[in-house]
């Protein structure tokens, strides 16, 4: 049966799959080797050096490209690292278009590492996708759109917007970590480049860092292999296994995480002591229409405001949790909670991020796949 015709689940298992040329072994062998026996040179069997390609990254870089329906898949040491490839397809005085509101860790690898390099980055909010526009100059060589965005759940259009990068002949990326491709496939709405942290949902074990670029276009493809082993930043053989063995259950724990979220979603919508919730699945979120169209459903991400709640109860409230953990991070089995002023967005002026609605009170949860039930109930505990 072609590839081309298989259906998400079961991509997730076989996209791009076969069972390893010496023993038939199912799961791919972590090839734990730098190199590789030649018999004359440049007599190999397709692996000279393990920075440049090894057959455990290989398999997962396959399975990457088949899940986000691409053509090739490159598989990084940290999502931050797929990302510095991208960047470093520029050149200084190049522009980036940026969505605003967006992992704090992004921002700090644009601001404080490229913009010395003479690349320079405009954030702009997204989500009307036509005010993007004004941004776009002879200079604009990429648009980087997060979506939904981190932790504001804001959602961005990726078919207007990459109708705009059409139209300017600029290259549009996509960090499609919140959604996966369960949920969203940025390349069929028009993206260039789909990103993901793959320590999160991918892996969706919190057992590895990685990260994972997926393209449609081979000369793209290209330019970002040479970089990948130019600058080195991939992905070991024992990552990438772990990786590739979350990706097989990605469909089944995404279904869990998307119901469990739209449960404590509402919870705490209901909840009178709750001053917001932001969750894009509610008929009332401003961008629920483009997210129905674009999103299959609307994930386990959610943040919330708690009435009258300073820096400190936000504090206090994280360490009542008892079944959320209170750590960095998110998209694994177990429930997370996290105060983005004070972990993942601290590295973004306090000023810059109150703009985007990342308040001092805001408090950002990770749904898991446990019971809902007990998620609900520590949830109360840690309110009342
Ligand atoms: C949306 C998003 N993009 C990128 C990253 C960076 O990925 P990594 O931590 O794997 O380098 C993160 C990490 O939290 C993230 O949440």
């Amino acid at each position: 049966m072609s590839e081309k015709t298989l259906k998400f689940n079961s991509k997730t298992i076989h996209g791009g799959q076969k069972p390893d040329a010496a023993y038939g072994a199912v799961m791919p062998p972590i090839y734990q080797t730098s190199t590789y026996a030649q018999t004359t040179p440049g007599g190999h069997k397709g692996y000279a050096y393990s920075r440049s390609a090894n057959p455990t990254r290989t398999a997962l870089e396959d399975s990457l490209a088949s899940i986000e329906n691409g053509t090739h898949g490159m598989a990084f040491a940290s999502g931050i690292a797929a990302m510095d490839a991208v960047i470093k397809l520029l050149n200084p005085g190049d522009e980036v278009v940026s969505t605003n509101d967006l992992y704090g860790g992004t921002y700090r690898l644009f601001k404080k590492v490229f913009e010395k390099f003479g690349i320079k980055f405009v954030f702009v909010d997204m989500q009307d996708a036509q005010a993007i526009e004004p941004a776009i100059n002879s200079r604009t060589k990429l648009i980087w759109v997060e979506t939904p965005t981190n932790p504001m759940m804001n959602i961005i259009d990726i078919k207007a917007i990459a109708q705009l990068a059409k139209k300017h002949e600029v290259l549009m990326a996509v960090d499609n970590t919140f959604a996966t491709p369960y949920l969203q496939t940025p390349l069929d709405l028009g993206a260039d480049i789909v990103m993901h942290s793959a320590t999160k949902y991918l892996g969706g074990h919190s057992d590895v860092v990685a990260g994972a670029l997926i393209v449609k276009d081979k000369g793209l493809a290209e330019e970002l292999y040479f970089i990948q082993n130019a600058s080195g930043a991939i992905c070991g053989p024992m990552d990438s296994f772990l990786v590739l063995r979350g990706i097989k259950t990605l469909h089944v724990r995404m279904e869990r995480h998307c119901e469990n979220g739209a449960a404590i979603a509402n919870y705490l919508a209901s909840h009178t002591k709750i001053e917001k919730v932001y969750w894009p699945g509610f008929e009332s979120h401003p961008n629920h229409e483009i997210a129905k169209s674009q999103m299959s459903g609307y994930g386990g991400m959610i943040s919330f405001v708690t009435k009258g709640a300073s820096y400190e109860d936000a504090i206090k409230f994280v360490e009542k949790l008892q079944i959320f953990t209170l750590a960095e991070s998110l998209g694994g089995v177990e429930s997370l909670a996290g105060h983005p002023a004070s972990m993942t967005h601290a590295s973004i002026p306090k000023e810059e991020r109150e703009k985007i609605g990342v308040v001092d009170a805001l408090i950002r949860l990770s749904v898991g796949i446990e019971d809902v039930e007990d998620l609900i109930n520590d949830l109360k505990q840690a309110i009342d």
